[in-house]
């Protein structure tokens, strides 16, 4: 069925026209004007590659590794919500494609399949945690996670408060009865003030009041390395830093938050000259092509993340969906080292990447 389908944006259209016309919405949609969401994709028009001739590149090899972690190739799931919005299956199917290909699955808090269960596919995991207003409740993922083999946590930072989704307002996109937030639900009996739409639970139940103290507290609940997604500056990349993360992640939410916040691909430079090798740099936003993967490698990135790529896979067709997904990117991104001139992620040097003139 996904035969047909060649590029990751085939997979946005097919997903575009199955979906509920509300899903949609919240899946593509962005914060305000969508300015910073199109800035994400218009980013890589920006940079150009500077290709590399006679070099012996019959055979490029994408594995890598990233927080001490192999990976087979530097791409993995960016965390998103309630999977199985998309797909009856939900996270289970994306953690199978996962497992499949070997890509790190980065699991929600949000997730609409608890997170033991998401383990349970066995794909290589981290696990993706906002810090609720109760500590227990926060403590206990983070157990819970450690105890389900999950080898990172990521931190969330964007998102003190929720983005304003002018589209869900629109469509007043709210989740069906059976989508639920099933890693936090057993924690808030029915009828908890706050925890009946997305927008009040947020609002309600997650600590807008987060400082780099509670970073230092998180490190006191786990051994699992830290890694903070959502930094945006050279500033709070020389702070994390010397806070001894693992690992940042430069993101604006796919543009679900601060509309008007620059691309990440822009901000990649400042912030990987900031870590000055410190701790590994990922960033994530608008990754459709495996030569968008090439750039980001080429100005820093350890590795990329991807958030609506698999979920139109997922929505498309389920597990083969995603699998297919992340196929196309590595697929891509290894002809594309092959046509720049090099033959392993390590040769990828920032020479190979330069403004558009
Ligand atoms: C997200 N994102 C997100 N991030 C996070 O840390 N926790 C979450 O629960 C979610 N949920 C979520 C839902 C949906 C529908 C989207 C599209 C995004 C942000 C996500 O991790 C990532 O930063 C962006 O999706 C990256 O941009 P692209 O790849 O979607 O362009």
């Amino acid at each position: 069925m996904t035969a047909l389908l060649r590029r990751v944006d085939d997979f946005e259209e097919g997903a575009l026209r199955a979906l509920r016309p509300d899903v949609a919405a919240f899946f593509a949609g962005g914060a305000g004007d969508e300015w910073t969401m199109a800035e994400n994709r218009r980013a890589f028009d920006r940079w150009v590659l500077r290709p590399r001739v006679l070099r012996g590149v019959g055979e490029a090899d994408p594995s890598t590794t990233v927080i001490g972690e192999p990976m087979p190739f530097p791409i993995a799931i960016a965390p998103t919500a309630f999977h199985r919005l998309a797909h009856p299956d939900g996270e289970l199917a994306t953690a199978r494609a996962a497992a499949a290909t070997g890509a790190t699955m980065i699991v929600s808090t949000m997730s609409s399949v608890s997170l033991e269960d998401v383990a349970a596919c066995g794909p290589p995991r981290w696990f993706q945690l906002y810090v609720h207003r109760d500590r227990e409740l926060t403590a206990d993922l983070v157990a819970r996670a450690q105890a389900a083999g999950y080898t990172a946590l990521v931190l969330t930072v964007d998102a003190p408060r929720l983005g304003r989704r002018e589209r869900d307002e629109a469509t007043g996109f709210e989740l069906p009865p059976e989508v639920g937030m099933a890693n936090v639900e057993h924690w808030l009996a029915p009828g908890t003030p706050g925890t009946s739409t997305r927008l009040s639970y947020f609002a309600t139940q997650i600590d807008p009041n987060l400082t780099w103290d509670d970073v230092a507290w998180l490190r006191t609940l786990s051994p699992l390395p830290i890694v903070i997604k959502g930094v945006m500056t050279a500033e709070d990349a020389t702070i994390a830093a010397d806070a001894g993360v693992a690992a940042l992640v430069v993101s604006n939410h796919g543009g679900r938050q601060l509309d008007g916040a620059g691309a990440t691909l822009d901000a990649l430079p400042e912030v990987v000259g900031a870590a000055a090798g410190r701790l590994d740099v990922l960033v994530d936003g608008g990754v459709r092509r495996g030569q968008h993967v090439l750039k980001a490698l080429g100005l820093g990135a350890a590795a990329v993340l991807v958030g609506r790529a698999p979920l139109w896979g997922l929505a498309v067709d389920g597990e083969a969906g995603v699998r297919r997904v992340l196929e196309i990117l590595r697929d891509e991104f290894v002809l594309a080292m092959s046509l720049a001139g090099v033959r392993s992620v390590g040769e990828i040097e920032p020479s190979m990447v330069s403004r558009a003139p």
